[in-house]
């Protein structure tokens, strides 16, 4: 692959984690460069500094004054599914409240969709997520609810993976007990700690649970995510969504990376994830990927299903001043949040969470690749993998100023322009 060196930016957010106070997360400082270039050799950032002393490379790209952001890490999404929710969307709309029981639509019409289309919906919603910035993707299983359908979710995934189509994957076995089991929650838990993980786990790095009212109790939640601690996976839980579901605690107690959603917050909830925000990473079997059992629990805040489910909005000025990590993801999924807009979910939590844009961006790269886990990813210091995004602006407040407007100008992943 030949070196690429861009310059002529008017912003290069580099977010160094080597140039991080850590009293002042959320503060960019000196991880932002003025008049700023940058070179990538390979799939790795090789280079970073003045454009004046910006050394020789193969090709050359005028960046014309505008922004370079590190590449979005949407690190919550379940892009695995098939058939549609609309109506449900449209009656929640007209007063209904969000129930999880919307799950079992969707499931119905995953299972009878053949692999190849499911591959090909795949493909497509990454492909329009990555056109509007995203370059590091989590997504789940949880719309198959069978050893089998769960199982083809996470190959499909760990296919996707090892094409360099997706980065990571998550057994969400746990989302919802399926029609079949309606009588037998208990059953239903035994099948999923049981064959279910065994046939999974080899497919993953991760385990999630939905730990709510309508979903899965706090115990039957424990089951599962000790279950898959014990098959070697990272944890996650869905948690706090639509009550004080008992799932931070959870999570806090088990290391999991990340507990998402977190809309109903007490303040010792607010306290106990701060209290895990000076626990060190560790790193992993793999360069660029951290262990998965060690590290912060983040809170990660998604505002678009806030929005599209008219949840309250997730506390992210008081997480983020209590020293919780936060990340921002998509959660692009068919029944809460039908969009992989990173940019949209940045500006509102500018606008309606009351993020400095410099915690936004930083939430939707760093803190994305903390609740994933990953060193590699999320910023664009000399090592980083090359996943990066030319904004159609000349700075990133743009992005919380214009909403709406088409601001994403080039994308690159691996060192590969994508978009
Ligand atoms: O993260 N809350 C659980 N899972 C998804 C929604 C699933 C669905 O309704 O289809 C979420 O919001």
């Amino acid at each position: 692959m030949a070196s690429t060196l861009i310059t002529n930016i008017s912003e290069l957010w580099t977010l160094d984690p080597a140039l991080e106070d850590p009293d002042e997360r959320g503060a960019t400082g000196a991880q932002v460069l003025r008049d700023a270039a940058f070179v990538i050799d390979g799939e790795r950032i090789a280079w970073t500094g003045p454009a004046a002393e910006a050394p020789e490379a193969d090709e050359r790209v005028d960046a014309e004054g505008r922004a370079v952001l590190p590449g979005w890490v949407d690190s919550h999404s379940h892009l695995i599914f098939d058939g549609d929710r609309s109506a449900e969307f449209e009656a929640r709309m007209a007063g209904q409240a969000y129930a999880a029981g919307g799950i079992q639509v969707t499931t119905d019409a995953t299972r009878s969709a053949s692999d190849e289309r499911l591959a090909a919906l795949v493909a497509q919603r990454v492909q329009a997520a990555q056109a509007l910035g995203t370059t590091c993707m989590e997504t789940k299983t949880g719309y198959g609810l069978t050893v089998e359908d769960e199982k083809r979710a996470a190959v499909l995934a760990e296919r996707l993976i090892e094409e360099g189509v997706l980065d990571e994957a998550t057994f969400l076995g746990a989302h919802l007990v399926p029609a079949e089991f309606a009588d037998d929650a208990e059953g239903y838990v035994d099948l999923v700690v049981g064959p279910m993980l065994a046939a999974v786990a080899p497919h993953v790095r991760w385990a999630d649970v939905f730990c709510e009212e309508g979903a899965f109790t706090p115990a039957q939640s424990e089951r599962v995510l000790r279950a898959a601690r014990e098959s070697g996976l990272g944890l996650r839980v869905h948690g706090h969504q639509i009550g004080r579901s008992g799932g931070v605690a959870l999570a806090v107690q088990l290391g999991a990376a990340s507990v998402d959603h977190v809309n109903f917050m007490s303040p010792d909830d607010i306290e106990a994830l701060a209290g895990t925000a000076g626990i060190a990473t560790a790193p992993g079997e793999q360069d660029g990927l951290l262990a998965v059992d060690r590290g912060p629990t983040v809170a990660t805040v998604l505002p678009a299903c806030d929005l599209s489910t008219r949840a309250p909005l997730a506390p992210a000025r008081a997480l983020l001043d209590a020293g919780a990590h936060v990340a921002i993801a998509s959660n692009c999924n068919p029944g809460t949040s039908f969009t992989s807009a990173m940019p949209f979910c940045v500006a509102t939590a500018v606008l309606q969470m009351r993020l400095s844009i410099a915690e936004a961006v930083r939430a939707a790269t760093r803190g994305g690749a903390l609740a994933l886990r990953r060193s590699d990813v999320g910023h664009l210091a000399v090592g980083a993998r090359a996943d990066l995004q030319i904004l159609e602006a000349p700075a990133a407040i743009h992005l919380a100023y214009r909403p709406g407007m088409p601001l994403t100008h080039a994308v690159w992943r691996k060192g590969r322009r994508v978009a």
